[in-house]
């Protein structure tokens, strides 16, 4: 279902992104073992590379403040962001490279590796906490979707329905 009304709340939403993730990580994975051509590894690797940047963007800009503003936890935020930054320096080197260099799938591997870790870190304490927060993670859903819609085709999304007219 592709609507806000298939995500309960932000963890859900989010962690639809990381189980996507990991079976991206799981077909690279397959591609290798199957001795796959390097279009084909480079096409999902590059699809793993946007995916991940949406991601881990929308979790910047949008859940990461609000949760920050409820748990008021510098270190636990610190430590994400800090894995965000080498992810994204993983993700620049592989759209830098070509998939037939030396170390590109090794490049890819172990960025899914890191993904993975970074994901159970999300999992085992921020999105614990997140939900025994006051933070409005059912609030957060229309916010998050638009902003991944936009970041996925590079056009603005409309307003979340509902949400416009209910200032006045
Ligand atoms: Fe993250
Ligand atoms: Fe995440």
């Amino acid at each position: 279902m592709s609507s806000t009304l298939a995500f309960e709340d932000a963890v859900y939403l989010l962690d639809a992104d990381h189980k996507m993730a990991q079976k991206q990580f799981l077909d690279y994975q397959g591609l290798c073992d199957d001795g796959a051509p390097p279009g084909a590894r480079q096409q999902l690797a590059l699809k793993i590379c946007q995916d991940l940047s949406v991601h881990t963007q929308i979790e910047e800009e949008i859940f990461y403040p609000a949760v920050q503003q409820a748990i008021q936890d510098d270190a636990l935020m610190e430590e994400a962001l800090s894995e965000h930054a080498e992810a994204k320096e993983a993700i620049a080197r592989i759209r830098a490279m070509e998939p037939t260099d030396a170390g590109y799938d090794d490049t890819v591997i172990q960025l899914g590796m890191a993904i993975m870790d970074h994901v159970m870190q999300e999992r085992e304490q921020m999105f614990l906490k997140a939900r025994y927060s006051t933070a409005d993670l059912r609030g957060m859903v229309p916010e998050l979707y638009a902003r991944k819609k936009e970041l996925q085709t590079g056009q603005p999304a409309p307003a979340p329905a509902g949400k416009k007219e209910m200032a006045s």
